[in-house]
This record gives structure tokens, C-alpha cells and sequence, in this order.
């Protein structure tokens, strides 16, 4: 039987990816679709139930995103989350105007039990608002189920027509109570079947794998990263030796890294082949300093030798990619290219002889990969590895690289990433950078001139932006002690306290 789904119209809301995360978090599949998508498309795809989404716009100006009022008439539920509750409103023939006061945070608010939406929940209720606009008629048929003391209609209902609305956003941790919300929306309001879990999950992908590729083999480059490294074991499940993946070890991996990523897929039933290029990538780098053309010689060399080593294969049919479902959203939702660039790498041979791409995780949020890739037993330290670009250790030596360089910074991220690593709350991102400075210290009763080591440590959830992480000095003097000490050449240590924007997280 097909598997239910729940269908978010994106309205520009900043929260999109939350509210699919938090659906998929009750155990029911969810989609992300351009809210102007035609009504006969949302009946082609017949989902459970439909969420709009919020969105930066007023409703009431004609170049803001509508939404096709066919939608509202199919008889699937809906609920409408702040740009979308007004869009509901407005669109039903409803007023939406400018409020008197705007209320943004999180805001009490008094909530009807008797609403399925506030099913088992308290009269009083704290929801996050963010809005400036709000509905001051509401459509016929609909009534007021929640108020705030600047917003009469913080919530509205036309249970007859399975339409909901709420002006506050339950997808988000400032609302304590927004999970059960969209659970009552979710299972009261469409009456899901909650038929979405990890374990059917991975069965449903193997099965479409092989359906997809018969009996090819199929070609995987595998960076040792959290998508590739999960795409591989779960291809590895579905095609028993028929998987040949191929582990181009740059020579500018962090310290043990190449060998962990051996290990992980030693015993699998893959063709598992690394190749050791340390040397020809060190020489295509020497005396280069600046940094895009430091990227450009990885990606480029990259593709030689996958180029080489691939061409040594049988009879490969298909090139499967770690692309996840926050790839596909980013680049233009379903109307992506088949074929992504591959991001880490600088771009896949356009020209290789495949008759299809094979994209498993392609519909699936980080954390959905990181679970899957505990169930197909991969190590917990394994799936939540930090992101590391590509080009690796070469945009963390500024300026020349030379083995030297490379050397002191590996040892130097190691202590720090297993000093950070103790700590029960982590920074998102922790490593440490070689800069190209040196400068003159004293060990003993001989002069020094060695290497500045800074080390970067970052919050952020989305890695657009990001603050610096707050480490503490005891910590950091720790850890400066344990460099400078274990570390031959590097000579001071230094700590990066600059946020993104204006700083990259990156130094190159
Ligand atoms: P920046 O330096 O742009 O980094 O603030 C944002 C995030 O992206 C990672 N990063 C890369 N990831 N290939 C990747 O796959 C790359 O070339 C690359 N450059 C940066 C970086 O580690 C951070 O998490």
C-alpha cells in the first residue's frame, strides 16, 4: 500500500524544512511543494493533509504568493500557519490588515479545548508569534478558537471543511505545546495512519533501488562523509556486490580519517576501492597559495583520477550521489537537475557512459540519514561527523601547502576536536587551521619560530551564518598547553572570534 503523505505549500517561511521535520517526527511522511503548485497537481499527488506555511509578504498585495482556491475545495484538510492562515482567510473572503501592534516571540495565548486542533491542551498557552498583518474578519463558516491580547484571532476553524488555522508557529521549540498541535492536526484533524518509520523506510529504499537498476552495477565516490558514507551502506543492502565505490584519498584528510572510513566499509559486501593520490595531489598543489585555485586543482585532479579508476570497472550502469532532501529543496525543489554538481568535489564527469543516476536519500532530512546510517550500522561517532569540505585540509593551510604544514595541522585538530569532543554540549563545527604565520617563542633556552595555530568553533543550525562558540578559557588553555607541548611547529595558539557574516566558518 502507498504510503501517505502530508503536503507543506511553501509560501518563502523561513521554518519550511521545521515543519516537514516536526510532520515526519509524528510518523507521517511530508513533502515540500511551491505554494502556487495548480490544484490538479495536489490531487494527483492525493496527500492526507496539506500545511501552508508562513511567508514574509501581505496577502492583500497582488504580487504576494496565492494560492489556487481550487486547493481549499478538494476536501483534504488543511491548516494554515501564519502567512498561510492569512492566505486561508483572505482567500475564503475573509479581511487580513495591518495590526495595530505586531506582535513578534513568544506570546500568551488563550486557546478553545474544545478544538481539535488543542486537543488535551490547556486553556493557556504560550505560542510564537512573528507577524504584522493579522485576520480581522474571519471567512464564513469559520470561528475563533484562540486569542492573544493583540490578536482576537490568533487561531481559526471551519471543522466542517477540515480547514485550520493558526497565526502562531507550532513547528518551532518557542511553542512548547506546537508538536502536540500538529500531532492533533496530523491524527485528529486528517486521520493519518502514522506509516512513516525508519525500519519500512529502508526497506521501501532497497526496493526501489533494485527496481531502478535492475541488474547494473552501479558507481559510488565515496568522500567518507555522512550522505556518501550512508548511501554506500545502504547501496551495499541492496545490491550485494554489485556496489563499487570509490574512495579518492587526497592525502589532505584529517588525521586517521582515511583508514576510518576503510574501516567502516571493510566486511561490507561492496567492491570497496581506495586509491592512495596523496602524491599527485601535493605536486599539482606545490607553491600554490591562493585559494580558488586551490579548490579548482582538487576538483579538477579529483575527477582525473576518479576518471582513471572508474574506467578500470566492468560494466557500470549507474552513478549514485548522497544528495539529501535540503540539496534538492535548495536547488528549485522537484524541477532540480538530475545530475547534481557535486559540491564536495567541483563536479562529476559530465561525460561518463551512465545510463542513470541512483539518488537514494534524495528525499530525506540530515538527521533521517544519520538515523538510517545507525540502522544499517554504521557508528554513532561515524554518522554525526562534522561537515568537512571537500578540498579538505588544503582550505585550512593558508597559503603553500606542504606535507610539513599538513602534518602539524593534523595533529593539532586531533587534540582539539578530541578535547571539544568531551564536552556533553558540542559546537556544531570545531577544527583547527593552520595559518601561515610564525613567530618567535622560546623552549627552553633556545629560540622558537613556529607555526600559529587557530582554532574555530561555531553554533549554527543551518551554516549560512553562525556565532562563535563561547569555549571556555580553562578549555582553551587546555587545549593551547596540549599544542604547543605535543605539536612540533606549532608555537602559538590563537582562538577565532568572529561570526558569520562577515567571517566564512572556513578561513579559505
Ligand atoms: P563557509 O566557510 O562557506 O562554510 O562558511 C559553510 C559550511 O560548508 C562547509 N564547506 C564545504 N563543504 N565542500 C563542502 O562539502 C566545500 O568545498 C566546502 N567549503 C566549506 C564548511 O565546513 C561549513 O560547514
Amino acid at each position: 500500500m502507498a504510503q501517505q503523505t502530508l503536503l507543506i505549500l511553501d509560501f518563502g517561511g523561513q521554518y519550511k524544512e521545521l515543519i516537514a521535520r516536526r510532520v515526519r517526527e509524528c510518523n507521517v511522511y511530508s513533502r515540500i511543494e511551491p505554494g502556487e503548485i495548480p490544484a490538479e497537481k495536489v490531487r494527483e499527488i492525493a496527500p492526507v493533509g496539506i500545511i501552508l506555511t508562513g511567508g514574509p509578504n501581505s496577502v492583500y498585495r497582488e504580487d504576494s504568493p496565492h494560492i489556487d482556491r481550487e486547493i481549499l475545495k478538494l476536501g483534504i484538510p488543511v491548516l494554515g500557519i501564519c502567512y498561510g492562515a492569512q492566505l486561508m482567510a483572505y482567500t475564503l473572503g475573509g479581511t487580513v490588515e495591518p495590526c495595530s501592534v505586531s506582535e513578534y516571540g513568544k506570546t500568551r495565548m488563550t486557546v478553545d479545548p474544545e478544538s481539535p486542533l488543542f486537543d488535551e491542551l490547556e486553556p493557556e498557552q504560550i505560542g510564537l508569534m512573528s507577524h504584522t498583518d493579522r485576520i480581522t474578519v474571519l471567512p464564513a463558516g469559520f470561528t475563533s478558537v484562540a486569542s492573544t491580547a493583540d490578536c482576537p484571532n490568533a487561531a481559526m476553524q471551519d471543522p466542517r471543511r477540515g480547514l485550520f488555522a493558526v497565526q502562531f508557529h507550532p513547528e518551532v521549540e518557542s511553542t512548547p505545546n506546537g508538536t502536540q498541535i500538529l500531532y492533533n492536526f496530523l491524527f485528529r484533524v486528517c486521520g493519518a495512519a502514522g506509516d512513516y518509520n525508519l525500519h519500512d523506510l529502508e526497506k521501501r529504499l532497497i526496493e526501489q533501488v533494485r527496481a531502478q537498476v535492475g541488474d547494473a552495477h552501479v558507481l559510488l565516490a565515496l568522500s567518507g562523509g555522512v550522505d556518501s558514507s550512508v548511501c554506500a551502506a545502504l547501496l551495499s543492502h541492496a545490491l550485494p556486490g554489485r556496489l563499487h565505490c570509490i574512495f579518492v584519498d587526497h592525502g589532505l584528510m584529517r588525521k586517521n580519517e582515511g583508514d576510518e572510513v576503510e574501516a567502516a566499509f571493510s566486511g561490507r559486501d561492496l567492491d570497496f576501492i581506495r586509491v592512495n593520490a596523496e602524491d599527485r595531489f601535493l605536486e599539482k598543489l606545490a607553491g600554490v597559495t591562493d585559494p580558488e585555485t586551490k579548490r579548482k586543482i582538487i576538483g579538477a585532479e579529483f575527477v582525473r583520477v576518479f576518471e582513471e579508476e572508474s574506467a578500470k570497472l566492468p560494466d557500470v550502469r549507474f552513478l549514485a550521489q548522497g544528495t539529501i532532501y535540503p540539496d534538492v529543496i535548495e536547488s528549485g525543489g522537484s524541477h532540480a537537475a538530475t545530475i547534481k554538481s557535486h559540491h564536495n568535489v567541483g563536479g562529476l564527469p559530465k561525460n561518463m557512459r551512465f545510463s542513470g543516476v541512483v539518488e537514494p536519500l534524495r528525499n530525506l532530512f540530515k538527521d533521517e540519514v544519520r538515523a538510517l546510517g545507525r540502522q544499517l550500522g554504521l557508528s554513532r561517532a561515524y554518522v554525526e561527523r562534522q561537515p568537512f569540505p571537500g578540498p579538505g585540509l588544503a582550505v585550512r593551510v593558508m597559503g603553500e601547502i606542504t606535507r610539513e604544514k599538513l602534518e602539524i595541522l593534523r595533529d593539532a585538530d586531533a587534540i582539539f576536536r578530541e578535547e571539544v569532543g568531551r564536552l556533553r554540549v558540542r559546537p556544531d563545527q570545531y577544527f583547527a587551521v593552520l595559518t601561515d604565520t610564525r613567530s618567535v617563542g622560546v623552549v627552553g633556552d633556545f629560540r622558537t619560530y613556529d607555526y600559529t595555530v587557530a582554532l574555530r568553533a561555531v553554533r549554527t543550525s543551518d551554516f549560512m551564518t553562525c556565532e562563535y562558540a563561547p569555549l571556555s578559557h580553562t578549555l582553551l588553555g587546555r587545549v593551547s598547553a596540549r599544542i604547543v607541548n605535543e605539536v612540533k611547529g606549532a608555537g602559538r595558539v590563537v582562538y577565532d572570534i568572529t561570526g558569520k557574516p562577515p567571517a566564512t566558518i572556513e578561513w579559505q
